[in-house]
């Protein structure tokens, strides 16, 4: 208890239930959640604590990486832009960025590609035991075991106090998640593998050990390289989502980095989540014709299901995400053709975002909503998309790993519980209560 108002900034909580006053301090628009816990009836009840499924309204860390501004639709990488670093930077220069918190010289971008190229192969025995998962398993399975596997490889990772040490497995992670996404969508092709090429940039080589067969040299078309590369970009951060939140809780326990992005790619998983552009284009596909979207739309107003890629946790506003990658897939339709769910999906947005439903809620499309109709157009099936959203979002993993095992107001994740079970119970043996 200390003096009411004494600090402007602050709060003034006056608990009914006794009748006395509390100042908590303010710092960064937030108050310490600790702070509430001086608020008690009397001795023996434990504190006030706050309720927050989801955490929708509480920061678990501070955080440099990311900027997002969720009613403007903003969103920026260490203070960058999205939208500049799309158009004039590339994959690993924004990796490079979002690691080391500033631009890289000539030198230092010269020395992070030559380091990340070099290290794109995996141990052979790595190939071994993907080849060993079922016929039809699913990519993303198969990325999120293979990842958490890498810690066998290298079992120095566990010393996540060494900065050169974490270093190396930054580096080791960001060059073979290709690798490893490439192998798992070659398994269900029953394909053979294709090992790196290191002549080529990160996104061409990703493509090459996708799609090359007996030719020589895969070379693909310059312009879908680049269209792949601007959606790594674009979901290479974005603050505490779910799948960043999976790696910093199992991060906090001190375990070492491929455990903690294996949290991440099984968080990035769900269909709430990275899984939602395969759900999209399902949906896509159900609906079928222009014809039918008003009666699907009364199906999603009616509460049957949800339109999936709308809405967003922090976006109130168009993503300015989804923004780019529209352009994007008409850049790509240049070189593959167009795709007749476009057109649903172009007159799904038209007819969603003059509704009341949505304009109320504030639903607009997100990330997932056009990503999924690219990414068919690379012929990948629906089970690869969120392969390449783990691709794209692992030098943000790693940023917010770093920052997590350097920060030291961090400590093991472990979120209260308000109980509502039975307390004290008497146990019977199942002797006594199945005879
Ligand atoms: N379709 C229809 N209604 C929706 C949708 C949607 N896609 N999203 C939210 N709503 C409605 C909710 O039913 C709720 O309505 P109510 O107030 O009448 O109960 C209201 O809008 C608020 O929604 P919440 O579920 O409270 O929002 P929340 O922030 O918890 O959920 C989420 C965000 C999970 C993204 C949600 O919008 C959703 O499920 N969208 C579809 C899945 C999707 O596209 N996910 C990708 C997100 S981007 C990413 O992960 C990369």
């Amino acid at each position: 208890m200390t003096d009411v108002a004494a600090n402007s900034d602050s709060l003034t909580v006056r608990d009914n239930r006794t009748g006395q006053e509390y100042d908590i301090p303010i710092t960064d628009g937030t108050i310490n959640a600790k702070d509430l816990g001086q608020i008690r009836t009397d001795e023996n009840t434990p504190g006030l604590a706050t309720y927050d499924p989801g955490f929708v309204n509480t920061a678990s860390c501070r955080s440099a990486v990311t900027y997002i501004d969720g009613d403007k639709g903003i969103l920026e990488y260490r203070g960058y832009p999205i939208e500049q670093l799309a158009e004039k930077s590339n994959f690993l220069e924004v990796a490079y960025l979002l690691i080391h918190g500033a631009l890289p010289t000539k030198a230092e971008y010269d020395s992070w590609v030559h380091e990340i190229t070099y290290h794109t192969f995996v141990h052979e025995n790595v190939k071994s035991f993907m080849e060993g998962f079922r016929y039809d398993a699913h990519p993303m399975g198969m990325l999120m075991a293979s990842v958490g596997a890498l810690s066998t490889f290298y079992p120095d990772a566990r010393n996540i106090g060494d900065a050169d040490n974490r270093h190396m497995q930054i580096v080791r992670m960001i060059a073979k998640m290709p690798t490893l996404g490439a192998w798992s969508f070659r398994h269900a092709q029953g394909k053979p593998f294709v090992y790196p090429d290191n002549d080529l940039g990160y996104t061409a080589n990703f493509l090459s050990m996708l799609f090359k067969m007996s030719e020589k040299k895969f070379e693909a078309d310059e312009r879908l390289v680049k269209a792949l590369d601007v959606l790594f970009i674009l979901h290479a951060d974005h603050g505490q989502n779910a799948s960043t939140n999976a790696v910093r809780s199992v991060g906090s326990t001190q375990v070492d980095p491929y455990s903690a992005v294996a949290a991440g790619v099984g968080a990035l998983f769900g269909p709430l989540h990275g899984g939602a552009n395969e759900a999209v284009l399902r949906m896509l596909r159900r609906i079928g014709s222009t014809s039918e979207i008003p009666a699907f739309i009364e199906g999603v107003k009616d509460g049957n299901e949800k339109l999936m890629g709308f809405g967003h946790r922090v976006y109130k506003n168009y993503d300015p995400r989804a923004k780019i990658i529209k352009k994007s897939a008409e850049d790509v339709f240049e070189v593959t053709g167009t795709n007749p769910l476009l057109d649903i999906a172009k007159e799904l947005e038209k007819i969603a975002l003059e509704d009341e439903y949505f304009v109320k809620r504030k639903l607009y499309p997100n990330v997932d909503f056009y990503s999924g109709l690219i990414y068919e157009a690379f012929q990948f099936p629906p089970e690869m998309f969120t392969v390449l959203f783990a691709i794209g979002r692992t030098p943000g993993w790693l940023a917010q790993w770093l920052e997590l095992v350097q920060d030291k107001d961090q400590k093991i994740a472990r979120p209260k519980q308000i109980y509502t079970g039975d307390r004290e119970l008497t146990f019977t043996p199942s002797s006594e209560r199945w005879s």
